[in-house]
């Protein structure tokens, strides 16, 4: 199967995640286009048969140019197997309103987009303080600080939560329901 990957990613980390998918889909056996939808480009000549799309919570929402491919692109994501990773913080939090509240926003994208994905996976990103600005982060900390589960969240030690692991179980599983796919 030709397989789009396609990702937005402001700190990296959910680029970082793009790219370990595609080179999962690749050592399938498939062919991957790893595109960044929010670089306005066509991301491909030929039509991908399947669709996994990776977007991260900042600031309470997935970044803008991924809303607007989603929207865009929609009856065509609806036409395919598709899957979906949101990557946040709030997902390794202790408390279960937060947890719920990170998978809200996946609720919230398929509502407000219309795109059903098959499958979705909540996926925890990174904290890169030493790359953030003042601004990002005051705001990250204040994230971070209502997370405790992550150690360090008080503090301002670089950390990835991403669980490889857990992310390429669900690339598994669902390219093998993707392969038994019918329209
Ligand atoms: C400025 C900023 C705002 C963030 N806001 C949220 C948030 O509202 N909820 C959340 O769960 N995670 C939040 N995060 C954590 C990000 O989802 C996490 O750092 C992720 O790895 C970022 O992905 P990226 O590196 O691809 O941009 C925020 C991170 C930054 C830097």
């Amino acid at each position: 199967m030709i397989i789009l990957v396609g990702y937005t990613s402001i700190e990296g980390q959910t680029r970082k995640i793009a790219s370990a998918i595609a080179e999962q889909v690749e050592d399938r056996g498939h062919r991957a286009i790893l595109f960044d939808v929010a670089s306005m480009a066509e991301y491909a000549l030929e039509r991908p048969e399947a669709a996994i799309l990776c977007a991260p919570v900042h600031g309470g929402r997935y970044p803008a140019p991924f809303f607007e491919f989603v929207r865009g692109e929609r009856d065509w994501l609806n036409s395919v197997p598709s899957a979906f990773v949101s990557v946040s913080l709030m997902i390794v939090s202790d408390f279960t309103d937060e947890r719920d509240e990170a998978r809200h926003f996946a609720d919230l994208l398929v509502a407000e987009t219309g795109w059903t994905p098959r499958e979705v996976a909540h996926v925890a990103g990174a904290l890169r303080f030493t790359e953030y600005d003042f601004f990002k982060r005051w705001m990250v900390r204040r994230i971070a600080a209502k997370a405790p589960a992550n150690e360090g969240a008080a503090g301002t030690a670089d950390r990835e939560f991403t669980d490889w692991r857990e992310v390429a179980l669900f690339v598994d599983g669902w390219l093998e329901k993707s392969m038994a796919y019918e329209p």
